[in-house]
Parts: C-alpha cells; sequence; structure tokens
C-alpha cells in the first residue's frame, strides 16, 4: 500500500506532519512524498530540512481550502494523509473562523477532490480524541460512542470527521479516520503545553498551569503515533474510526513537575492561573481496536517526555525565534493578565498537594 506509493500529506510543515514525512521516506525507499502545506504560524519549513534534496519528496505551498491546487495535486496520488488543521484550544477560544476554514471547509475540499479521483485508493484523516469530549474518571471512549466537543476547536474537528464519514456512506470514498491522544516529540510548536513548560523552564520563566492543574491527558510520543497511522492506513478497513492512545495517563500538575526535574529546574516556577474557558477534564480512548491490529505504543510517559525534552534543551535554534516573532504578542494576551495574578506553587501546598 505504500511502498510504491504517490502519497500526499497535508500539513507536513507541521509538528505531527513532519515526523510522519520523515517517518514514511524513512521506512519506503520507493514511495513519494508530496507536502501541502499553507505554511501558517505553526508550521515551520525547517522541520524537513533533511529531507529537502531527497528527489523523492517535494513541497507545494498552499492551502486545503483552494480547490484548484488540491485538484491538481489530487490526479496524481494514490494514498492521502490529512493533517493540515488548525490545532490549538486556546487560539479556538480567541478565534475559531479559521479553525472552521481549515478544518471543517478544508477537508470537505480534500474529500470532493478524492472521490473525483478514484486513484485515491486510501484517505486517512488525522482527527483527536476531544471530539469525544471530557470523560469521566475510569470511562475510556469507543469509536462507537456519540462524538461530544466542547471547544470551538474539538467542534471543528468533529465537523471534518462527520464529513468523511458521509463521504465514506455516500460514495464509498475508502476513508479511515484516526483519533489520537495528546502528541509530544521534537517540532512541536512551544503554543502546546509540554513544549511552552521545557521551554519556559529552560529560560528559567514561570509555567502557567491552568486552573487546579489536575486535568488528565494521554501522553503519545509521536513516533508512535506515526507507526499507527502507517499501520492503520495499511491494515484498517475503509469507514472506520481508530482511536490512537499510550495509556500515558498524567495530570498536568505531574507533567510540570517531571518536566522541572528533567531539566534541573525549581519547582517554584509553577504558578497556577486562571483556568481555560470549558476546560477538559479528561480525555481518554479505548484503543484495543487498534491494537488487535498489531500496535503497541514503544514510548511510556517517562521516556516520551525525555525525548522531547532533550530534543529541545538541544534544539534552541529551533524554538528561540517563535519567542522572538508574532508569538510575543500572544503569548502576553494569552498569559500576561493570568501570570501576574497567579499563585505560587508553594502557595498550593506543593508537591505534595
Ligand atoms: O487530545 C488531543 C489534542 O491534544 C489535540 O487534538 C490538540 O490539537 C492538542 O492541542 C491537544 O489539546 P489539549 O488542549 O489537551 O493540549 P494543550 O497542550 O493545549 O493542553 C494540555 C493540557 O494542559 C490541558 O489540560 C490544558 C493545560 N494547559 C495548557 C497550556 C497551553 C495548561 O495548564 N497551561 C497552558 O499554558
Amino acid at each position: 500500500m505504500l511502498q510504491n506509493a504517490r502519497i500526499m500529506v497535508t500539513g507536513g510543515c507541521g509538528f505531527i506532519g513532519s515526523n510522519f514525512i520523515l517517518h514514511l521516506l524513512d521506512r519506503y525507499q520507493s514511495c513519494r512524498v508530496v507536502n501541502l502545506d499553507k505554511l501558517t504560524y505553526a508550521s515551520n519549513p525547517a522541520n524537513l530540512r533533511d529531507v529537502e534534496g531527497d528527489p523523492r519528496y517535494q513541497f507545494q505551498q498552499g492551502d486545503i481550502c483552494d480547490v484548484d491546487i488540491v485538484k491538481q495535486l489530487m490526479a496524481n496520488v494514490d494514498v492521502v494523509f490529512n493533517f493540515a488543521a488548525e490545532t490549538h484550544v486556546d487560539r479556538s477560544l480567541m478565534e475559531a473562523g479559521s479553525f472552521i476554514l481549515t478544518d471543517v471547509l478544508g477537508t470537505h475540499v480534500l474529500l470532493d477532490a478524492a472521490r473525483s479521483h478514484p486513484n485515491v485508493r486510501r484517505f486517512v484523516q488525522v482527527s483527536t480524541d476531544e471530539v469525544y469530549g471530557e470523560m469521566p474518571p475510569g470511562v475510556y471512549a469507543k469509536e462507537t460512542d456519540p462524538l461530544h466537543p466542547r471547544s470551538p476547536y474539538a467542534a471543528s474537528k468533529a465537523g471534518g470527521d462527520a464529513q468523511c464519514i458521509a463521504f465514506f456512506e455516500s460514495y464509498g470514498l475508502p476513508v479511515i479516520i484516526t483519533r489520537a491522544a495528546n502528541n509530544i516529540g521534537p517540532r512541536q510548536h512551544v503554543e502546546k503545553l509540554v513544549p511552552l513548560f521545557v521551554t519556559s523552564a529552560l529560560r528559567d520563566q514561570p509555567l502557567p498551569l491552568y486552573g487546579d492543574g489536575r486535568q488528565v491527558r494521554d501522553w503519545l510520543y509521536v513516533d508512535d503515533h506515526c507507526r499507527a497511522l502507517d499501520l492503520v492506513a495499511r491494515e484498517g478497513q475503509s469507514g472506520e474510526i481508530y482511536n490512537i492512545g499510550a495509556d500515558n495517563h498524567e495530570e498536568n500538575i505531574r507533567v510540570a513537575e517531571a518536566i522541572l526535574r528533567l531539566v534541573e529546574k525549581p519547582l517554584s516556577l509553577i504558578r497556577y492561573v486562571e483556568d481555560r474557558k470549558g476546560h477538559d477534564r479528561r480525555y481518554a480512548v479505548d484503543s484495543s481496536k487498534l491494537r488487535a491490529l498489531g500496535w503497541l505504543p514503544q514510548h511510556d510517559f517517562l521516556s516520551a517526555l525525555e525525548g522531547t525534552v532533550r530534543w529541545y534543551s538541544e534544539s534552541r535554534w529551533w524554538w528561540e525565534p517563535i519567542y522572538a516573532g508574532p508569538f510575543r504578542d500572544y503569548y502576553e494576551r494569552q498569559y500576561g493578565q493570568r501570570l501576574a495574578s497567579g499563585v505560587p506553587y508553594e502557595a498550593k501546598g506543593g508537591a505534595s498537594a
């Protein structure tokens, strides 16, 4: 399926997309990859600098909402992986229009082009566990569960998923949806929790922990995610959904403490700040359907975190320019007031809390 395939990866200059392209080119000697990326704030062409001269790799700057570019590329590919998305919950709470455009309309444009090109034999929609909404303690979302997205971001991804299902049911398009947990690893934009906390700690800046810090996420190493996507594209069934979770469930406060220990900085850098609106308490998925295909994560929480921390510690060239650019304004808007009125770690009882 992938060895001699012509593969379109959308959003390939972003975090997961770039890791996936490197995975494909490493694993499949005869594949060809075209990367359609809009180059938003979250993309970085340097993510793929190691493969720039590779004859199997082609970069096309463009938007998945652009019907002409999408149709043109779709004529020459066998497999599509759609990573292109606006992904940050906090930004979706500030402005959701761009999320609807890329995550809903963009997905529609891709699906519509794919259905008129019978050469496309697999369409993988890279979605998220957030579409299920928050899970009570002890409950794990199954692929058959109803969707209950609670943030504008999650709602936009649910809209994309719904269209994928509609295109499978209506036209028989060979679509597969994957719903992954929180990814960590090299090249993730510093707006997300783990890279924000790692780079803040390395800069001796406070770590802004929302609410009581007891929210739970499942921390999936990006390489494990890439292996899962590779597997479902080859072995999965069209029209099916596959959850991708590592069972590395940790509270945010424990993540913050583990990061500070790894970079040998004081726990007093943690600052409790005003909570995210509608903050989902816990995400958790049941990924037994994927595991039945033969997938197992290779990284537990600590090894995933260590790999991530090592990369950011060694890659200041990659993330320091982000802090010097437009991210500064976002940071001020998102955290300025929050940090000014934040509560120190010690005031909440510290590590024993
Ligand atoms: O679950 C998969 C999803 O994981 C992906 O679909 C999303 O694209 C991705 O952004 C991520 O969503 P989260 O909202 O879980 O990730 P984020 O890194 O923004 O936040 C993780 C947790 O940390 C969440 O409980 C909010 C909290 N947090 C986050 C930030 C940025 C803080 O306490 N402080 C922060 O500054």
